[in-house]
């Protein structure tokens, strides 16, 4: 009781001349009372914690530099961490008095909600770990917790490696946004990353492609052995990390498709048959599991034992997308079995193997997590919680036939996707930022009825285009998450809001933050207009806008008098946030000059060298290139590009390329020099270049693949 009074007394200056705040901690909280007066950290002030804190008190420390102390009254000055069971697990109030700030949370996650809320009260560079002290924060009173208990990223660290240290870096940033689960992709067709102590080939082999490795390279280049992977102890160690910041980090080992890998360490795994290969120059490029082998259970069993060993998560993901049938249809072994079970399609063979697997995560204490495909035909265990990630539409098939459904659709939270018309990442699933994803639900209100089933919202980041943007001044998988994360978070934790209020969040609070952050987000770009010979550039933000003119940029100071608008793009930046280029539309048209384009190669009927030389789509080979083969593009006559680029394969991808080999280039059509190497199987002149002619020659055989893609060029005028 004598406690209670003296936090009264603690708290009671602050009670007058309450304010609701105006949006500046994202994601916004459920009551946010601004109220007068201020509390001051002092050198003096320490964190004291309820024992089950110490945790959550150590990551305030690397924070606020104060030390830590369990609870043992409260003293003027500190900051109190402290467990109210009154409160839901990740629910918490944050008081911040005169004298100290209280913070309660349901549990040490609603804590760590909770600290993530105070660390946004105070100025920016905090989460450079930098605050220097003493330092004072405004009074106030905030009661929050999520709409959504479940708050996910879905990682690829197979197609791009990305090792312990970016991911450590990637998990805080994930943790600044409130997100709570992290769904790992370990293992797919290019990559198996975590270490099984009982098939130590699976990473001694397996997580690595090219070189010498039997994996195809498909992303990179044939003679580049790349890869890497986790140890078991590093991944016990990122699995702590990520707990002590409210990150449950869920395993996936991709079955029974996307095994491509595991298929060429162990190609017993595979259906009993032998493939034609002549498409892809002698190479196997199968990668499903034999659903009939016994032998397939036990090595699958021993794989998810260890994995339900590192990860504590209740659940284990094991994928279920994109699962062909046809390799089934030519396997003795499975059609026995599909006519056995009197099986009316082949796709039901998946099913029989999703069974098996979930009979052994019962076995091991886990559950399922699948992609959606995987409940096509009913059968799992209404336990396993289905990730939608095809479309909304599948998301409402999976919510009509009761399993808990993680909302992951491509078309708002597929964070891979192209951002605008000129900026890198896939558009399967359309091109959008973060407003698209932020309006979720003035989208989807048809969700209400299902909200008992619907555990949350995940986004998603395959990382095959990552890898070949690597080299960027920027990191690319920041630029295309951030701040589309935030969105996501605020989808999940508040169910949104007014876009206009969470922009100036954004941009009034936040860029700061993901700054400070290290993270290289992506920056809405600024705004250039034309007139009366008047070329002028603007922001609604605190960045700052430069200008490149004859390939120098330097910071923008105004408007530019000029006749030619087209010699000028601009950019926003802060230390680490990077906007998209910007200018007058004339600065990207391209070019599109008469081409005839040949090759050594066979193409496909309808998807023809002519299209591709209209500027329309690429041509489709109808077999992987070998070395020797080689496309020649020749122009109708010499044509004077800005910048000029040429590939092979998937645009934003090096998928279907020649996979190594080398460019000559003719400006007179008849003398050929040798220009450049390929690069993910293209080439890209980023400065003024003449061509008549150029021929794109390949060395190496076969890319793993069964054709190859001839895309039109890329020709910007000399402006
Ligand atoms: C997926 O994007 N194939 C889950
Ligand atoms: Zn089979």
């Amino acid at each position: 009781m004598k406690k209670f009074l003296l936090l009264i007394t603690l708290l009671a200056g602050s009670v007058c001349n309450e304010l609701h705040a105006k949006q500046t901690i994202l994601p916004r909280p459920v009551s946010h009372v601004e109220r007068a007066g201020e509390f001051t950290i002092t050198p003096n002030s320490t964190i004291s914690f309820e024992e089950e804190l110490r945790l959550s008190a150590e990551y305030l420390a690397e924070y606020i530099a104060l030390p830590t102390r369990p609870y043992n009254g409260l003293r003027k000055g500190d900051i109190v961490l402290k467990i109210n069971k009154n409160l839901d697990a990740e629910e918490y109030i944050l008081d911040v008095g005169r004298s100290c700030v209280m913070l309660q949370g349901g549990s040490a996650a609603g804590v760590h909600n909770g600290i993530e809320t105070l660390l946004q009260l105070l100025p920016a560079h905090i989460y450079a770990k930098q605050l220097a002290l003493p330092q004072s924060i405004a009074c106030a009173r905030i009661e929050d917790k999520p709409r959504y208990a479940y708050r996910g990223f879905m990682l690829d660290v197979t197609r791009t490696w990305i090792d312990v240290e970016e991911l450590k870096h990637y998990i805080e940033a994930l943790a600044h946004h409130k997100i709570n689960r992290l769904h790992l992709h370990l293992s797919d067709d290019e990559g198996w990353r975590i270490e099984i102590l009982s098939h130590p080939e699976l990473t001694s082999v397996g997580a690595y492609r090219g070189g010498d490795s039997p994996v195809m390279p498909r992303y990179g280049k044939w003679s580049e052995k790349y890869g890497g992977y986790y140890t078991q102890a590093q991944m016990r160690e990122v699995v702590a990390f990520a707990a002590q910041r409210n990150i449950e980090i869920i395993p996936e080992i991709d079955l029974p498709g996307h095994s491509h890998n595991i298929a060429r360490v162990k190609p017993e795994i595979l259906c009993n048959y032998t493939p034609s290969t002549s498409a892809s120059a002698g190479y196997d490029t199968r990668g499903v599991f034999c659903v009939a082998k016994e032998d397939n259970y036990a090595l699958l069993e021993d794989i998810l034992g260890e994995i339900a060993d590192i990860f504590p998560s209740p659940y284990i993901h094991i994928g279920g997308d994109e699962v062909s049938s046809s390799q089934w249809q030519l396997c003795p072994d499975c059609k026995a079995l599909y006519q056995s079970k009197g099986m009316a399609s082949y796709s039901e063979l998946q099913l029989h193997f999703m069974l098996r697997l979930e009979e052994i995560l019962h076995s091991l204490g886990k559950k399922c997590a699948v992609w959606n495909e995987a409940v096509k035909h009913k059968g799992l265990d209404l336990s396993t919680r289905v990730h939608c990630w095809e479309s909304m539409a599948e998301c409402h098939k999976v919510l009509n036939k009761g399993y808990k459904t993680v909302v992951q659709a491509g078309e708002f939270f597929y964070f891979d996707m192209q951002q605008g018309l000129r900026e890198g990442g896939h558009f399967w699933a359309g091109i959008f930022d973060a407003r698209k994803t932020y309006s979720f639900f003035e989208q989807q209100s048809i969700l209400g009825p299902y909200d008992d089933l619907i555990e949350g919202f995940e986004a998603s980041f395959f990382s095959e285009a990552y890898l070949s943007n690597r080299d960027l001044p920027y990191n690319f998988l920041h630029y295309q998450t951030f701040p589309r994360i935030c969105a996501l978070s605020e989808v999940a934790w508040s169910a949104g809001g007014e876009w206009e209020e969470f922009y100036s969040c954004l941009t009034e609070e936040h860029y700061e933050r993901m700054d400070k952050m290290g993270l290289s987000f992506r920056i809405y770009p600024p705004q250039v207009t034309y007139a009366d010979g008047i070329l002028t550039a603007v922001t609604d933000d605190n960045t700052t806008i430069y200008v490149t003119h004859q390939g120098v940029e330097q910071p923008y100071n105004g408007p530019i008098a000029t006749d030619h608008p087209e010699h000028y793009t601009f950019r926003s930046r802060m230390e680490n946030g990077i906007s998209p280029e910007a200018g007058v539309k004339e600065c990207f048209s391209m070019m599109h000059p008469t081409l005839n384009i040949t090759t050594s190669l066979p193409i496909h009927a309808e998807q023809t060298l002519s299209r591709a030389a209209s500027y329309l789509a690429p041509a489709r080979t109808i077999r992987a290139a070998k070395a020797g083969d080689w496309v020649e593009y020749r122009f109708a006559e010499a044509v004077r590009a800005r910048r000029a680029e040429f590939h092979t394969g998937t645009p934003n991808m090096p998928r279907f390329v020649f996979r190594e080999g080398y460019v000559e280039l003719s400006e007179d059509g008849e003398n050929f020099r040798r220009v450049a190497e390929l690069k993910d199987g293209g080439v890209v002149f980023d400065h003024q270049v003449t061509i008549r002619a150029l021929r794109i020659v390949c060395t190496a055989d076969a890319n793993g693949a069964s054709y190859c893609l001839i895309q039109s060029p890329k020709l910007w005028p000399i402006l």
